[in-house]
């Protein structure tokens, strides 16, 4: 099976084999919004995937996401577990998700949608979409949940709510489970990432590009660790400290958005611009907000030995082909940030109990498992670490496509 890697999408010639199963384009009939919906595999009949809000979203990025939401799925397949991986779909809608209209147009999208989300497309939020406001519209629509498709494929959905009841409503030190799990899963990927690299966590330093969920809680979690978190970057700028920011404080008062209350910054944290962020030493870095941020213009700029991608597709192919040859290692996207992902269908399936305990253990095992194996096939094969998940995930889709229908 000839496919193409998620952040190369966009300049690869595209051959049928490499095509998504199914695209569908929108045009908002009261605004200038176009939005997509990317259908790149199909396995029981259903995909996954969630839906984005931002000026300028493309055919093409949507495409590439849709891409690594396959790879994210079938990386996690484990014979004999109750989740079998979906395929992989991506939505995304092209306006300003601060508009005072982005919601209308958010319900006028899932609308078009919504036979789609019925039966074929599992959804939820992602980049400038909250999943409270797709929560909100579906009941309009007769639809009873973001993830109503996968009710075709599971043996007790009654089970399966009950579950997901526990996970949603658990809430660990003040941040609720949902908001967490993903971040714990990029902060296991770069904890293994560094066992195999000889970087002690007591002595390693970090900045986090996003304090959303995703890097709000890869934060917490490294600084758990005992990395200390040097720079935490939002879109307001770049708040720093050599000897480590308290991250806890900043996580428990920062504004729904993911923004820091700077008005809890200690005495020696600094400011910068937002354009500053590669400017703070650090050995690791992880990019937890948007997509392209490291590009061939800035990498040269990175003075990290790893690359976290809790970020879809932060890291052009361009920039990762200079950094793998500096000795950089990038720990690739469709690994590290793949356990929010994977969490919802343990739960929704059964192989998890939705409890945070449960769910912790399982992600620590999985993400450590696959980080491992992605460094021992990079290492077997003298191939880089993104080359390595890859064969990884093709060699798992291959089987599924082997061992499931595509309805
Ligand atoms: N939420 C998830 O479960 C999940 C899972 C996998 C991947 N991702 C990916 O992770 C990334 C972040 O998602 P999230 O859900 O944490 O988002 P979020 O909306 O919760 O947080 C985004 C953060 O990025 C900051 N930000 C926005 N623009 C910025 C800029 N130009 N420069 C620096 N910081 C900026 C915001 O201030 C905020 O702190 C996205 O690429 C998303 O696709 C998210």
């Amino acid at each position: 099976m000839s496919m193409t890697l998620p952040n190369a999408i966009e300049s690869a010639g595209k051959t049928r084999d490499d095509n998504a199963f199914f695209e569908v384009v929108w045009r908002d009939t009261e605004s200038e919004a176009t939005g997509y919906l990317v259908i790149d595999r199909l396995f029981r009949g259903i995909a996954s995937g969630g839906l984005r809000m931002r000026a300028g979203c493309s055919l093409d990025e949507v495409r590439g996401l849709a891409r690594g939401m396959t790879l994210k799925e079938s990386i996690h397949y484990e014979p004999g577990a109750q989740y079998v991986p979906l395929g992989g779909a991506k939505g995304g809608i092209d306006f300003d998700p601060y508009h005072t209209d982005a919601d209308a147009v958010l319900a006028r999208f899932l609308q078009a949608m919504a036979p789609l989300i019925a039966t074929r497309w599992t959804m939820g939020e992602d980049f400038g979409v909250q999943q409270a406001t797709i929560d909100g519209i579906l009941p309009g629509l007769d639809l009873t949940s973001s993830i109503q498709a996968a009710e075709q494929v599971v043996d007790d959905p009654r089970a399966a709510q009950a579950r997901m009841h526990t996970a949603f409503s658990s809430v660990v030190d003040e941040v609720s489970l949902d908001e967490l799990v993903g971040g714990y899963g990029v902060a296991q990927s770069a904890l293994a990432a560094m066992r195999r690299r000889g970087m002690d966590p007591v002595t390693s330093t970090a900045v986090i590009q996003g304090f959303g969920s995703m890097g709000g809680a890869t934060a917490r979690y490294l600084a758990e660790a005992g990395v200390r978190i040097v720079g935490i970057v939002d879109v307001e700028g770049v708040v720093a400290n050599p000897d480590g920011l308290d991250v806890e404080t900043l996580l428990r008062s920062r504004s729904a958005k993911g923004s820091v209350d700077r008005s809890r910054l200690r005495e020696h944290d600094t400011q910068r611009p937002t354009s500053d962020w590669l400017a703070i030493d650090a050995d690791i870095l992880v990019p937890a907000s948007v997509s392209y941020c490291i590009n061939e213009d800035n990498q040269a700029d990175v003075r990290a030995r790893l690359i976290v991608e809790a970020a879809n597709m932060p890291v052009t192919p361009e920039a990762e082909i200079h950094l793998t040859a500096r000795g950089v290692d990038v720990s690739p996207d469709f690994v590290a940030n793949s356990a929010t992902n994977a969490w919802w269908w343990w739960v929704f399936f059964g192989d998890v109990d939705g409890t945070p305990e449960q769910s912790f253990v399982k992600i620590a095992d999985r993400l450590t498992a696959l980080s491992d194996e992605m460094f021992d096939r990079a290492a077997e094969q003298n191939i880089s670490l993104r080359a390595a998940a890859f064969a990884l995930a093709s060699c798992r889709l291959d089987e599924i496509s082997n061992d499931f229908p595509t309805y």
